[in-house]
């Protein structure tokens, strides 16, 4: 059955489609801010040339918004009530999706009631962007929570040309096959023209899983996908590693008001000889227990001493209501209450942790501060915040600990790799870090540096929507009417 296409709409050229809109609501006047990120800086030069829309949700339940202007941008939001949180945000994106496509690292849960919340959903976006968008348009669906969306969307508007891009990891196919709608979600994927991953290995493992599932012919990242009308098009599934604006890190760190924060940050832990850092949205994918255990290890060996090093730990709350999470933070807290109580004296800390969440300026601040930052994760689609440290040592000091298991590793190779899962070699690599001579911090620092500057977010959504343009090439190629041509050919 397909679905009947929308009343051709007077709308926008260019839709973004996410499951949060790139505002949030203030709690106190009730007014829109600006949500921290590097998407919507990538995207919005596009939006406001264009006019273009971004859809998504408020970011609260059960509230209704028109849509609004917002810096030259068309707000649409889509309303979730709290049974679509609990069931489609907390259940099949973040319990069910999310665990399985970072390989199981906390068990993913099925329930068919939170899939048919998923699909409605779903649905609900897909209606919202069909609404919104221009004859001919292009539209950019995000991420995970609306893989459904791109098949939903092609039915109600075969004219627009859909790209996806999918944010986190995609598992090999032994893991994805586990979930029970393993087929309808790479339809739902299969909607779009060109779908991003950020690595090469993610798109590699969704094109096995299409050979699988539905046995269509796939080629160097071009998979053949039948049409409703007997026909094929190619769909493209290549990565794209998303990046930062690099620029704003680079010129926030020359602020004298930053760098002298810096310096009241380090003043304030008691100028230890050492700062060590990680920052995480508190996720079970990061491997901050991991990182703890080996941290409280060189402590109890007495190979770091409390008096010169600390580590500051600024844990972003996130999912709360998600009993993964909960359990996560217990975890966690109770690991540094212990790891403090050991070790602390009555004028140095251990591990300074912070549940909370921190403007750009504050976390600028604590990356100048940091000699050694430390990202651990146990499987991350990208890791930015491996980025963000490196756009923001505009010193060229410092030593960036990186997980072999994030996408980040792909590309900043002059970092310390580590293996989060083998403790030994996580503390041999943060002694290597912390001994490290400024010479070859530099070096390393100065080709991560380079990494980052060249492959910043701008060139990350131009290399998609250059993909997404050829798609369109060559639609209206094929759409022109072959007289046409021969009219010119004669001259
Ligand atoms: C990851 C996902 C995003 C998500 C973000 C914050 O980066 O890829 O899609 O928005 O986490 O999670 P939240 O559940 O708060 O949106």
């Amino acid at each position: 059955m397909s679905a009947h296409a929308a009343e051709p709409p007077v709308g926008a050229d260019f839709v973004v489609v996410s499951n949060r809109l790139p505002v949030d609501r203030s709690t106190d006047d009730g007014g829109w801010r600006r949500s921290p990120g590097g998407l919507v800086a990538a995207l919005e030069p596009m939006i406001q040339s264009t006019g273009g829309a971004w859809v998504g949700w408020p970011g609260q339940p059960d509230i209704e918004v028109d849509p609004f202007s917002f810096d030259g941008m068309e707000l649409v939001p889509v309303s979730l009530s709290t049974d679509d949180v609990e069931l489609f945000y907390e259940g099949f994106s973040n319990d069910t999706i999310w665990p399985l496509y970072h390989d199981v690292i906390s068990p993913p849960a099925y329930h068919r009631e939170w899939w048919e919340a998923y699909v409605r959903v779903n649905e609900r976006f897909a209606k919202a962007a069909a609404s919104v968008a221009a004859p001919d348009a292009t539209v950019w669906v995000h991420d995970y929570q609306l893989q459904l969306v791109p098949r939903m969307l092609r039915e109600l508007r075969p004219d627009v040309v859909i790209g996806y891009f999918h944010h986190i990891p995609f598992p090999a196919y032994g893991i994805y096959a586990q979930l029970p709608w393993r087929t309808q979600v790479i339809e739902g994927l299969l909607g779009a023209d060109v779908i991003g991953f950020q690595r090469v290995a993610d798109a590699g493992n969704f094109a096995r899983a299409v050979r699988r599932r539905l046995g269509y012919e796939t080629k160097a990242g071009s998979i053949r996908v039948p049409t409703p009308d007997g026909g094929v098009r190619t769909a493209v599934a290549k990565a794209y590693p998303i990046s930062i604006d690099a620029a704003v890190y680079d010129e926030l760190a020359r602020r004298p008001e930053v760098q002298g924060r810096a310096r009241e940050i380090r003043a304030s832990l008691g100028d230890p000889a050492v700062v060590l850092f990680g920052v995480d949205r508190l996720d079970y994918t990061k491997g901050i227990g991991h990182r703890l255990k080996a941290y409280g290890e060189l402590l109890a060996e007495h190979r770091l001493d409390v008096e010169d090093v600390t580590l500051v730990q600024v844990a972003s709350p996130s999912r709360e209501r998600v009993a993964a999470y909960m359990q996560l933070r217990d975890e966690i807290e109770l690991t540094v209450g212990r790891i403090n109580g050991d070790h602390d004296t009555v004028g140095h800390t251990a591990i300074r942790y912070l549940h909370h969440a921190y403007p750009r300026e504050e976390m600028v601040a604590l990356y100048l501060a940091a000699d050694v930052m430390l990202v651990t994760a146990l499987r991350d689609g990208m890791n930015l915040v491996a980025k963000e440290y490196v756009a923001s040592r505009v010193d060229g000091r410092g030593v960036l600990v990186l997980s072999e298991f994030t996408g980040a590793a792909d590309e900043l190779t002059q970092a310390v790799r580590v293996n989060p899962h083998d403790i030994d070699g996580l503390k041999d690599a943060i002694m290597t870090a912390i001994e490290m001579p400024e010479h070859e911090q530099r070096r390393r620092m100065r080709a991560l540096r380079r990494r980052v500057r060249d492959h910043d977010v701008a060139a990350w959504s131009r290399a998609f929507l250059r993909d997404l343009a050829t798609v369109r090439g060559a639609r209206d190629a094929d759409a022109t009417p072959p007289a046409a041509t021969e009219g010119k050919d004669r001259g």
